[in-house]
């Protein structure tokens, strides 16, 4: 198994963006992150994942801000966030796969990161529960936490999703939140002939398939199914198919 390519793609792009850092965070770490990795074209995602990036990076500054002392970053791949953001008394659990995680350890290493405050999670949603890993590396199910999902879901399928979200659901304390950024269809389209048309034209589509793209009503339903509560759901590029960038509450009424 190699690591996340589509991951690194992602993080090289973003290591070209301006964004934000904290007081003690390191403004650097997503170009320190990507060093030796192949380039890149990036090709036509760059616009989609400044929107993206801004969406989880404004997020978590506002948890920071509301005192939210956990961030769970599921599908981390080369998040920087931990690093960028780091703030005292936050604590940062990244969820990958095995491969991934390995080789960013090796290179938080070689950059002489300070890990304080950070835990890899090595995992396979596809038959791991979350919520028993999470605890056994120290996350406080009794306390709050932000937990992300960002552009990941489109790589699981349908009761992959399900489980993964009610996983976290189990551990998200009353004013936790969930935030993802998913692949969308419009309504009344045949979500598994969308699949496989994007999966055609993505040069990543046999190594890393996308297997879930649906309507809103068709997310709306995943998450109210798994206990979340979308509280946010803004479509970028138009309500007519593309990406939903989606915040979720803990579903009381369960
Ligand atoms: C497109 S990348 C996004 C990475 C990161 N969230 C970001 O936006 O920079 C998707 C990530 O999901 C991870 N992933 C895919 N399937 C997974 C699974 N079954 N279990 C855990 N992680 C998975 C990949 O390894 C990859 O790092």
């Amino acid at each position: 198994m190699q690591p996340s390519r589509t991951s690194q793609i992602v993080a090289l792009i973003r290591s070209q963006l301006d964004r934000p850092s904290t007081p003690i965070g390191d403004a650097d770490a997503q170009r320190k992150l990507c060093k030796g990795m192949r380039p890149s074209s990036g090709g036509s995602l760059r616009t989609s994942l400044v929107a993206r990036t801004r969406f989880f990076d404004q997020l978590v500054l506002k948890a920071i801000s509301e005192r939210i002392g956990q961030v769970v970053i599921c599908g981390a791949g080369y998040d920087d966030r931990a690093l960028r953001f780091r703030a005292p008394a936050v604590t940062y659990f990244e969820l990958d796969l095995p491969a991934t995680q390995t080789d960013k350890a090796a290179r938080l290493r070689e950059m002489e990161a300070d890990m304080r405050g950070l835990t890899l999670i090595p995992v396979d949603f596809r038959r791991d529960d979350p919520s028993i890993l999470l605890r056994d590396a120290g996350f406080q199910a009794g306390r709050p936490a932000l937990f992300l999902c960002e552009g990941l879901l489109v790589y699981l399928d349908r009761e992959e999703v399900l489980r993964l979200l009610k996983g976290l659901r189990l551990v998200a304390f009353r004013g936790s939140k969930l935030a993802s950024s998913l692949a969308t269809h419009p309504e009344g389209h045949d979500s598994a002939r969308v699949v496989a048309t994007l999966n055609k034209r993505r040069r990543t589509g046999t190594a890393e398939p996308w297997l879930t793209v649906l309507s809103i009503d068709g997310w709306s339903s995943l998450f109210s199914h798994s206990g979340w509560r979308p509280d946010d759901i803004s479509a970028v590029g138009g309500r007519t198919g593309g990406m939903l960038l989606v915040t979720c509450e803990p579903d009381t009424d369960l």
